[in-house]
């Protein structure tokens, strides 16, 4: 029985107490990855009008993009030696991506609250990149590199895709 309640270990070279610091970081950024992801698909479920298609297509790509940092995110805190999230009640705990859960949002109000999300992510990115350079965790440096790229890439493209169309002429 002693398995049974032996702590989920993995090896690592750092104290516990760095990992613990870089696990929180990360963890706070799945939990924003996950809401995200399902603000991302909520618009894309119910955005409705003539920019229907593009935007419907957008959102889709924008989440798909999403989704596929969740397993690699959670699976760098299980490497670091530290546990990850384990329900949608924690990532409700932990997100700091705020649920919209209006009847009708307008395209535009979707747009450029989603802009907003990724831009906020970026920059919390930005700050846990900054711990894993002082701790000199490469890896998770790297990856996260990678994702503020992204995360940057779907700011721009929300902005210019909600750009009035007098505005984008000048
Ligand atoms: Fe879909």
């Amino acid at each position: 029985m002693a398995r049974r309640t032996a702590p989920l270990e993995t090896a690592s070279s750092r104290t516990s107490a760095q990992v613990r610091d870089l696990a929180a970081g990360l963890n706070l950024l799945l939990a924003d990855f996950f809401a995200l992801y399902f603000k991302t698909k909520n618009f894309h479920w119910h955005v409705s009008g003539p920019h229907f298609r593009d935007y419907h297509l957008l959102l889709d790509q924008q989440a798909d993009q999403i989704f596929a940092t969740t397993d690699i995110l959670a699976e760098r805190v299980r490497k670091l030696g530290a546990t990850t999230l384990h329900s949608i009640g924690h990532i409700a705990r932990l997100q700091r991506v705020l649920d919209n859960d209006a009847e009708y949002v307008t395209p535009l109000d979707m747009l450029a609250e989603l802009r907003e999300d990724n831009g906020q992510l970026a920059l919390r990115m930005k700050e846990v990149h900054d711990r894993c350079a002082e701790e000199d965790d490469i890896a998770t440096a790297s990856l996260l590199e990678v994702w503020i790229d992204e995360a940057e890439n779907r700011t721009w493209y929300l902005f210019e895709a909600s750009r009035p169309a007098e505005a984008a002429s000048t």
